[in-house]
């Protein structure tokens, strides 16, 4: 029988980067993956730039059931401390917007280091195995893969969540969890469009491919990024956003404009050009398409002219409060995150390893850990992945 230190499941960013992290302590780590190969949603991540990290990596931009969960490890392993090994590589990259972080040239150049690294660190990498649920044994833990049975000290679960299958994404690492007993925090597709039915659905094609910033809320969380119409709802960051807090069944509130100045700016026009339309006057605020699209809506014809002060309130206060009800989201299918997963309270948050059974550890996406959109997945990859690599 093959005798390891530690096997991680999963050659993702979490599970690559813990490798690595044990293999410089002198283990002899082997990672197990069943694709063909390693960090393929780093490949693809960030439109193929990878955003890598967030200069503003706050615990506040996290969704758990214990919002103070990844406190520690984020803190111990920073996004400066991994900006320090990309600029250490070689990497070139830029800030492109509210602190994302992006390589100047491919994604690639983050799956390279991370290969060489693992390599440096003597790390055996094992792509296309078929791997089982971990046991315990007397010594810790056996595992059959590809006909062949394993054993090592520790285990290291970084296999994910369940979001874009057609990748390879399993709920393999909840199936480890239950088997060993461990609670799991209900699962939903996170920064994901939202889907829309009926005539709202078709009042939102006709704007497909048009984008605005707006203000969108649910859940308790508020957003203002770009929001896109798309042929099946919307999206765009602000959207992807909020999902992560949306739950079925519930509305979700866009501001177009902000009352206050929504009122003051058409007050204005109407006090400069009374003859002009309501549409010509709101069009000076948003897309004309979408002004005309929203009036429409809201039955509002005419002139600016002929609206009182208090119709041009309720306007005003229509464009802040819009109310849309979606009919569901993408789902996992186009999902960049699952959120919940294995319980933060059967975690230590200092290790990442289960306080029931000793030696097995849950890092990445597949614990109830999830980051806003804009490199603050990865960051938990890579700090939660640092955090168990230095006793695992
Ligand atoms: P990850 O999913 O990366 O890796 C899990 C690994 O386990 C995979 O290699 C998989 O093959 C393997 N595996 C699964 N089941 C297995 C089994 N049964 N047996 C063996 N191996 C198994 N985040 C961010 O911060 N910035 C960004 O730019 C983006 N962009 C982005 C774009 C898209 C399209 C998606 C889908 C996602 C993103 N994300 C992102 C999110 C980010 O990709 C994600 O949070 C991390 O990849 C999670 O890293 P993990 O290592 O935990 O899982």
């Amino acid at each position: 029988m093959e005798k390891w230190d530690c096997i991680v499941i999963g050659a993702g960013a979490a599970g690559m980067f813990a490798a690595i992290e044990a293999g410089r302590r002198g283990r002899r780590v082997l990672v197990l993956d069943h694709a063909r190969a390693p960090g393929e949603k780093i490949r693809i991540s960030g439109g193929g730039r990878c955003n890598f990290t967030n200069i503003f990596c706050e615990p506040e931009r996290f969704i758990s059931a214990n919002p103070r969960f990844a406190t520690s490890a984020l803190k111990r392993f920073t996004a400066s401390d991994f900006v320090a090994r990309v600029e250490a590589e070689g990497i070139a990259y830029h800030e492109k917007t509210l602190g994302q972080l992006f390589c100047d040239s491919s994604a690639r150049d983050i799956i390279d280091m991370l290969m060489r690294d693992m390599s440096d660190a003597g790390v055996v990498l094992r792509l296309g195995q078929n791997v089982s649920v971990p046991v315990c044994t007397e010594r810790g833990f056996l595992i059959r893969v590809e006909g062949q049975e394993l054993e090592c000290e520790t285990t290291v679960v970084a296999t994910g969540g369940k979001s874009i299958p057609k990748m390879g994404a399993t709920g393999f690492g909840y199936r480890v969890a239950e088997a060993h007993g461990l609670k799991l925090e209900p699962t939903r597709p996170g920064l994901v469009p939202l889907t829309f039915s009926g005539p709202t659905l078709e009042n939102m094609k006709a704007l497909a491919g048009l984008s605005t910033d707006a203000v969108v809320s649910s859940g308790g969380a508020s957003f203002r990024e770009g929001l896109l119409f798309t042929h099946r709802g919307l999206s765009g960051p602000s959207i992807l956003q909020v999902s992560s807090y949306w739950r079925e069944g519930e509305e979700v509130q866009v501001e177009w404009l902000e009352e206050a100045a929504a009122f003051e700016g058409l007050r204005s026009l109407r006090q400069a050009n009374g003859k002009l339309s309501v549409a010509r006057a709101l069009a000076e605020f948003l897309p004309k398409r979408l002004a005309d699209s929203l009036l429409t809506q809201m039955s509002v014809t005419g002139r600016i002219g002929d609206m009182s002060d208090r119709r041009l309130a309720e306007l005003a206060s229509m464009l802040a409060h819009w109310w849309v009800l979606p009919a569901g989201s993408e789902g996992y299918r186009t999902a960049e995150v699952t959120v919940g997963g294995v319980s933060t309270a059967e975690l230590d948050s200092k290790t990442m390893e289960t306080r029931s059974v000793p030696g097995l550890y849950f890092i990445g996406e597949v614990v109830d850990v999830t980051g806003w959109l804009g490199g603050y997945n990865f960051q938990w990859a890579w700090s939660s992945g640092w955090a168990a690599g230095q006793v695992c």
